[in-house]
């Protein structure tokens, strides 16, 4: 029989919510799921793109190969984003930046759904579907909602290509640092809506535990991380998320 109800935050986590300083919440897919955005992985499937599964698509590799087969699956994702919204768990997460004295959001989402909540300074570890990059002198672009997105660079005119991480290659200089920095000094830790499979960032609540803070996990399945967290809220973050404010 599937719980539908919603899980109990423990007296523990609640003390430790209401007078914690340090905070800081990690963020995949599942954060967005209710607002519409598939997830990768989850409920046993992954993501599959014109019959390439989506780990090949979104690769350092297809992109040496053929880059508009890669500008087509992103400018598909970024079709499917313009009409979502931020959900629940978004906006009680923008509200906590302005609750806790540190607090860092670290994403590996791409969908720009957090600042569109209203978080400020989100640390992006897998870049954002929102902007472009050249190919030749790394000038970032914006992606406009409305005008689309150019194909080559304003400045070189070189070919630009999703400023995304893609499989293969490394995080943005210095996201990783400044996210393993906040872990490292956080008393508490929320990992919301990731199947932690993907590292650097599913080692970053491994960095917050070893510096004895408490950590939470909120997502509807086990995780490899399960067995490492204080406390797993299992539940959808739209609706575990916003307990905490009450
Ligand atoms: N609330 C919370 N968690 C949810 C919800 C929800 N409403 N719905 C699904 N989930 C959980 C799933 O159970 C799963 O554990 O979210 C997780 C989504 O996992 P993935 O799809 O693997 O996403 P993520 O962990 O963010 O993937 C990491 O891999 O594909 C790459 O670069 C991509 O950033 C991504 C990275």
């Amino acid at each position: 029989m599937i719980n539908t109800a919603a899980p109990t935050i423990s007296v523990e986590l609640r003390r430790r919510f209401s007078c914690a300083t340090r905070v800081l919440v990690l963020t995949g897919a599942g954060v967005s799921a209710e607002s519409g955005v598939p997830t990768f992985r989850g409920g046993g499937n992954s993501a599959v793109w014109k019959g390439m599964p989506f780990d090949v698509i979104s690769s350092a590799g297809m992109l040496q190969r053929d880059l508009p087969a890669v500008w087509e699956w992103f400018d598909y994702r970024r079709d499917l984003l313009k009409a979502l919204e931020p959900n629940a768990a978004h906006y009680e997460i923008a509200r906590w930046q302005n609750r806790f004295a540190e607090f860092t959001l670290v994403t590996q989402n791409i969908d720009g759904l957090h600042q569109k909540a209203g978080s400020r300074d989100v640390v992006e570890l897998h870049g954002n579907i929102w902007r472009a990059r050249c190919t030749s002198c790394l000038l970032n672009h914006t992606i406009s909602t409305t005008k689309g997105r150019p194909d080559n660079c304003e400045q070189c005119g070189e070919p630009l290509r999703p400023d995304v991480v893609l499989f293969g290659e490394m995080l943005p200089p210095g996201a990783f640092e400044r996210a393993a920095e906040s872990a490292s000094q956080c008393e508490l830790c929320f990992v919301v809506g990731t199947s932690a499979l993907v590292y650097p960032a599913a080692g970053l609540p491994e960095v917050a535990r070893m510096a004895g803070a408490y950590i939470c996990e909120v997502n509807p399945e086990p995780t490899p991380l399960s067995d490492l967290c204080d406390e797993v809220l299992t539940g959808k973050a739209g609706a575990v998320l916003p307990l905490f404010g009450n």
